[in-house]
């Protein structure tokens, strides 16, 4: 008998902060440049009232739990962590939500007490220890993975890096979630496949990291960055084959095609012969309401 299925959702990248009240004097360097995108360009494409369209769909979907991987904020100014704490408040309990960074919550080298502090409690592990990242919180059957990537780059540049502290605290995750037969979701804000995303938004230390896929494995990667669709796959251990998944941003009006905003439900249920993952993809419609755009299922040992 199978057993109980476990629903996650992905979205991701909803840029959902306004510059509009922005210092002139917090606007130095990079940031300079990200304000300006903001006011000829993003703002009309990151837009309100399809995020709001997008949670009022996902309340009545009710997965079991919520992930959002990355790009939150705009150019991480500090009331723009405070105004995204105040609306991850709304949407759920801490406990049903997972958060991890993307490049415009590093833009520039920031404290932590005026940057990430305000999401910590959708970041903390179970066990609860003090270096955030990587992050392991068991829900169900499901053990959620999260990694920052997020470091500040050059101008024009959106690069990622997991770092080697990191991945070495990663071998030992997951491996230790393998032993426990958990469904283990690793979340990365940048894909870890350099035919996912540009060069100048690339993940750097893209080759260890993968190394370490192929030796330690997990069942699933959630990714943003790209603010498209995207389905690849990553080489696991035993010429297994892991599925990486992208999803547009969650706030994308769409202006150009490709770029509407979607979100996915993975309905993750234990066979007898491994798990099975059912994807729906949930997307925006010329009504501002959301609908099933399609959906696929995905068998893994
Ligand atoms: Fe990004």
């Amino acid at each position: 008998m199978p057993s109980q299925a476990f629903t996650l959702a992905h979205l991701s990248d909803p840029h959902l902060t306004s510059l509009a009240v922005a210092q002139p004097g917090a606007l130095l360097n990079k940031r300079l440049l990200g304000y300006l995108s903001w006011q000829l360009k993003r703002r009309r494409e990151h837009r309100p009232e399809v995020l709001s369209a997008l949670i009022a769909d996902l309340h009545r979907q009710a997965p079991d739990h919520i992930t959002i991987t990355g790009d939150l904020t705009q150019i991480s100014l500090e009331h723009e962590f405070r105004q995204t704490a105040r609306w991850l408040a709304q949407l759920a309990d801490p406990e049903r939500i997972s958060v991890i960074p993307g490049n415009h919550d590093a833009y520039v080298p920031l404290a932590w007490n005026e940057s990430l502090r305000y999401w910590q409690s959708y970041m903390t592990s179970d066990a609860g220890t003090q270096s955030v990242f990587p992050f392991l919180r068991v829900r169900g059957p499901v053990a959620l993975i999260g990694v920052n990537s997020a470091v500040p780059s050059a101008p024009f540049l959106a690069i990622g890096t997991v770092g080697d502290q990191q991945i070495q605290k990663l071998a030992s995750l997951l491996e230790a979630t393998a032993k426990q037969n958990l469904f283990r979701v690793l979340l990365i804000h940048h894909p870890p496949h350099p035919e996912a995303i540009k060069s100048r938004k690339r993940l750097t230390d893209i080759k260890p990291v993968q190394a370490l896929l192929r030796q330690y494995g997990c069942e699933l990667i959630l990714h943003g960055h790209s603010h498209l669709w995207q389905l690849h796959w990553l080489q696991g251990p035993n010429k297994t084959n892991i599925p990486m998944i992208g999803v547009p941003s969650a706030s994308a009006i769409g202006h150009k095609r490709g770029y509407r905003s979607r979100y996915h439900l993975y309905r993750i249920t234990k066979t007898q012969e491994g798990w099975r993952l059912e994807v729906t993809i949930r997307g925006l419609n010329e009504h501002l309401t959301f609908g099933k755009e399609g959906d696929f299922t995905i068998t893994l040992p």
